[in-house]
């Protein structure tokens, strides 16, 4: 891959950078994107009737199992050459912010330590109830784990739709895209609020965007550079023209 000169000069003298990164990075890890089709027991099912606190409300136990289904997935996923590349990246970057829409935690598993989770965690578990994070469960519970300090049910660490995101960690994204020079967006398909408005803040207050994705989306006629192609081959690339490494 050759980036345009111009970039591959602005990447090495760039002093603060934030990155956003959706499913996509996690693809060649062998995780389905969001917007991949269900397979199996939960083909019937769109993530978005699950991923909700009415659903929760509804069968707690179906929502339970889903999560517990999608983390088995994630517990035999590894980072792919996407995510070292940008551990890379955020060791060659002296204020590397990762703001990160998945919640698979691999990120912090290939060596990134600067991590936004804007929704949650997946291998994480809080009581519904009182909030407290939850160690150790009984999986074999009739509908789901309780909590050991109240006895509410256990849910897992995620922002479902229509709930809040996490307001440090929001605030935290906010500041890096602000103050950020260059914003990646990377492997999303900038559908999902508030994390699709953040490229277009960061040009807002002058931040060159960069788009790796593997196919177009809104933010591409935005965007100062696109590459479209799968941020696993992408990443290492443009790493190592620009920093030498990966
Ligand atoms: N490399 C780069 N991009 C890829 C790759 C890859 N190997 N594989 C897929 N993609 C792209 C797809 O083309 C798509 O545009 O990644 C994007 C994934 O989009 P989604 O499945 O919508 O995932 P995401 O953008 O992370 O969803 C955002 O929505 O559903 C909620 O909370 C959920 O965090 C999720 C949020």
């Amino acid at each position: 891959m050759d980036a345009p000169a111009e970039l591959i000069a602005i990447l090495r003298k760039v002093e603060r950078a934030a990155v956003l990164t959706g499913a996509g990075v996690s693809q060649e890890s062998g995780l389905r994107t969001f917007r991949d089709s269900q397979e199996g027991l939960w083909a019937k099912y769109e993530p978005t009737d699950l991923a909700t606190p009415e659903a929760f409300a509804r069968d707690p136990k179906l929502v339970w199992d889903w999560y517990a289904w999608r983390s088995e997935a994630i517990k035999g996923a590894r980072p792919n050459r996407g995510h070292y590349a940008l551990a890379e990246m955020e060791a060659a970057i002296p204020n590397f912010s990762l703001i990160t829409q998945n919640v698979d935690g691999l990120h912090r598993f290939a060596g990134s330590r600067n991590v936004l989770e804007l929704h949650g965690n997946i291998q994480r578990v809080r009581c519904s109830v009182c909030g407290e994070f939850a160690e150790n469960w009984d999986e074999e519970a009739e509908v789901t784990p309780a909590c050991s300090k109240c006895g509410g049910l256990l849910r897992p660490h995620v922002v479902w739709f229509g709930e809040p995101l996490p307001e440090a960690i929001l605030t935290a994204a906010l500041v890096a895209v602000k103050e950020c020079q260059v914003f990646f967006s990377i492997g999303t398909s900038g559908v999902v609020q508030p994390a699709a408005s953040l490229a277009r803040a960061a040009q807002t207050h002058g931040a060159i965007v960069v788009e790796i994705n593997a196919e177009s989306t809104p933010l591409t006629l935005q965007a100062d550079y696109f590459f479209q192609g799968k941020s696993g081959e992408v990443l290492p690339d443009l790493v190592k023209e620009v920093w030498g490494k990966a």
